[in-house]
């Protein structure tokens, strides 16, 4: 069996566990023998490296909802030179596809699980796959036809699926089936809607805005909806008077001068003022020009870095940016399963080096059948301090509290909101080693937290003991109190927490106390989730531009592992292609169907390699075809659950 293979740990492992792992009852705990039998019964995958899906044997998969197939019929059809238009994207699905949920179509008494809806989020782009010559940064101006053929490759796809009767999944006709992406009419609600700093031309009101974009990881609400997550969409803007102020700096709201070099990612701005008379890519500078000035969108970051609230039942609901949830690079958003007159729990990280982790808890009561959204707009927004004795606060992000006043700063609760990092140092939250995904156990309702890596880490520290900490891991925490009345009940301000699972080669990584071995051996977990059975789906996301003497070359391609909490054992189910990240796991009720993305194959193109016709992947419709990001349908050959 899989513990017989496991070593105990080196003495030095041990005391690196042992360090910030010292609670009596913690150790207790751990001590215990192990059960004997685990929840993972399939055979490993080795690590590989081949430009293909790799499953065990038994499995079986089909591709689904590729990068720029029409989400309206066969038109727009998609073009693999890159030849489609703007219009045509807006109408296609995205690229770079990430977090993502399966809403099962209701079924007599229950749902199904042959029919559904897929929430999917596009999280960034490659604009050398999406254009017909590839791209380069440089050059003046940008042409509006490609800006926004970029900015309709961002956001979410909404695409009703079901099996058909050969047992394939596809893409049906449904009036739900829509794309909101970067241009996107959204609007704002919850303390920071109306705040003077989200005023824009545009938005006079500041509680209108355009586009939904980076959309990360992703929530679903206990009332049935979507939450799409903003994250790293900073770089998009530029300052040009190459002067910052700290929150922009905080942000990673790049400044400079164009003439020195493009300052923003993708130079969305640079396009010419007759070609944009509506400022839909030129917002993105955000350069003060004067309160009254038709072209001043300095405020334009502020509408970025919330987490959005989309109804995937109804086409024409406008997205709504939640701001009580706060500002930052949203991985995703995770509830604690709700119940009748408790208030909602929800979790989010903050994925950069040394940000933080947080937890939203709704002011008012959960009511089943009558509670919506607007349960998010008021509420408590906490952050994360952990203790070295294994426990942990929540400290509010409340105005007027703990120094979180105009004298520092902030005028009022919209502020605190939009420059929640800041007001999260005030408060001494804890840095982290980039958090991403949250999964709630469905059975004890322990919270466990992905910390991916952090290689600009040079000290150890509450819940990050590596420096630097090249290969990520994995928090376990436990809420004192799991389900408080409202956000002002004092048992929900503390936690305890150990570390669950600490990644890296065999031998190095620990899952508990045991050593990883070559089966459950990975780096850098990102996508977390729980399936209904209590075990844990964990996605890796090693960077890309690696490289053969990099410290993740000796892991692969990047993988989705399935861990049992209960037993310490992990084994590899899945295997991606080259430059791929996966990510967004999610099942039918009855746990036949896997759906998992993978995203950006093939990653990093270069404009030698795309004319050289040297792609490292070409995944999925093989060679020359350029690699596009995919949902991978994921069964069993004999139609059983996929883990018995
Ligand atoms: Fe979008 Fe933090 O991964
Ligand atoms: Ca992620
Ligand atoms: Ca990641």
């Amino acid at each position: 069996m899989a513990l017989s293979r496991r070593r105990f740990l080196s003495g030095s492992l041990s005391a690196l566990l042992g360090l910030w792992l010292v609670p009596a009852s913690v150790r207790a705990r751990a001590a215990k023998p192990r059960a004997a039998r685990h929840a993972l019964p399939f055979r490993a995958v080795p690590m590989a490296t081949g430009d293909a899906i790799v499953l065990p044997p038994g499995y079986r998969h089909q591709v689904l909802l590729p990068w720029g197939e029409p989400l309206c019929g066969r038109m727009p059809a998609f073009r693999g030179d890159g030849g489609g238009s703007a219009a045509d994207q807006a109408e296609q699905i995205g690229m770079h596809h990430d977090g993502m949920h399966f809403f099962p179509e209701p079924e007599g008494n229950g749902f199904s699980s042959e029919r559904g809806v897929l929430a999917i989020n596009h999280e960034y782009i490659d604009p050398r796959l999406l254009h017909p010559l590839g791209w380069r940064p440089g050059g003046s101006p940008r042409p509006i036809e490609e800006v926004l053929k970029e900015m309709h490759a961002h956001g979410v796809s909404i695409a009703a699926v079901a099996r058909d009767g050969a047992g394939r999944w596809r893409l049906r006709a449904d009036r739900r089936n829509r794309r909101i992406h970067a241009a996107t009419p959204v609007r704002f609600s919850g303390p920071a809607a109306g705040h003077p700093l989200l005023i824009t031309p545009y938005a006079p009101d500041g509680r209108r805005g355009r586009g939904t974009m980076h959309n990360c990881a992703h929530g679903v609400t206990p009332w049935g909806t979507y939450l799409t997550c903003e994250e790293n969409w900073a770089t998009y803007f530029a300052r040009l008077d190459g002067r910052q102020d700290p929150a922009a700096q905080r942000y990673g709201i790049p400044s400079g001068r164009d003439e020195e070099g493009w300052v923003s990612a993708l130079g969305w701005h640079r396009v010419a003022p007759e070609e944009d008379p509506e400022y839909l890519a030129r917002r993105f500078d955000v350069t003060p020009r004067g309160k009254e000035a038709v072209e001043d969108f300095r405020n334009e970051a502020h509408h970025f870095g919330w987490v959005v609230e989309i109804d995937p039942e109804d086409p024409d609901a406008v997205p709504i940016k939640r701001t009580a949830l706060g500002r930052f690079a949203h991985e995703g958003a995770s509830f604690q399963p709700a119940e009748e007159g408790q208030a909602v729990v929800c979790y989010l990280g903050d994925d950069h080096p040394f940000e933080h982790l947080y937890k939203f808890i709704s002011r008012q009561a959960f009511r089943p059948g009558r509670t919506r959204g607007e349960i998010l707009d008021e509420g408590t927004l906490f952050v994360a301090r952990f203790q070295s004795d294994g426990t942990g606060l929540w400290l509010p992000l409340r105005h007027g509290e703990h120094g979180l006043d105009a004298a520092q700063g902030f005028r009022d609760q919209g502020e605190v909101l939009i420059h929640a990092r800041l007001a999260a140092s005030l408060l001494g939250a804890t840095p982290l080693d980039r958090p991403e995904w949250v999964a709630i156990h469905p059975k004890t309702r322990e919270v466990f937290v992905a910390l991916t890596n952090n290689v600009e880490r040079r000290e150890s520290g509450p819940a990050c003991p590596r420096a630097p900490n090249a290969f990520g891991h994995i928090l376990r925490l436990r809420e004192t109190e799991p389900l408080p009345k409202d956000d002002r009940d004092p048992r929900a301000r503390r936690f305890r927490w150990t570390l669950f699972l600490l990644a890296g080669p065999e031998g190095e990584g620990a899952i508990g106390e045991a050593a990883l071995d070559g089966d459950g051996a990975f780096a850098c977990p990102d996508g977390l989730v729980f399936d209904r059975h209590g075990r844990l789906w964990i996605h890796t996301d090693m960077p890309s531009r690696a490289g053969e003497r990099s410290p993740y070359a000796r892991f692969g391609n990047n993988q989705l592992l399935v861990a049992d909490p209960e037993s310490g054992a992990i084994r590899r189910f899945l295997v991606g292609p080259p430059g791929c990240e996966l990510s967004g796991a999610c099942f039918t009720p009855d746990g036949r169907t896997l759906f998992v993305n993978v995203q950006h194959p093939g990653e990093p193109t270069t404009e030698a390699l795309l004319a050289e016709g040297r792609l490292r992947s070409h995944w999925p419709d093989g060679h020359p075809a350029r690699p596009r990001s995919a949902v991978v349908v994921v069964e069993r050959e004999d139609g059983k659950p996929l883990l018995g």
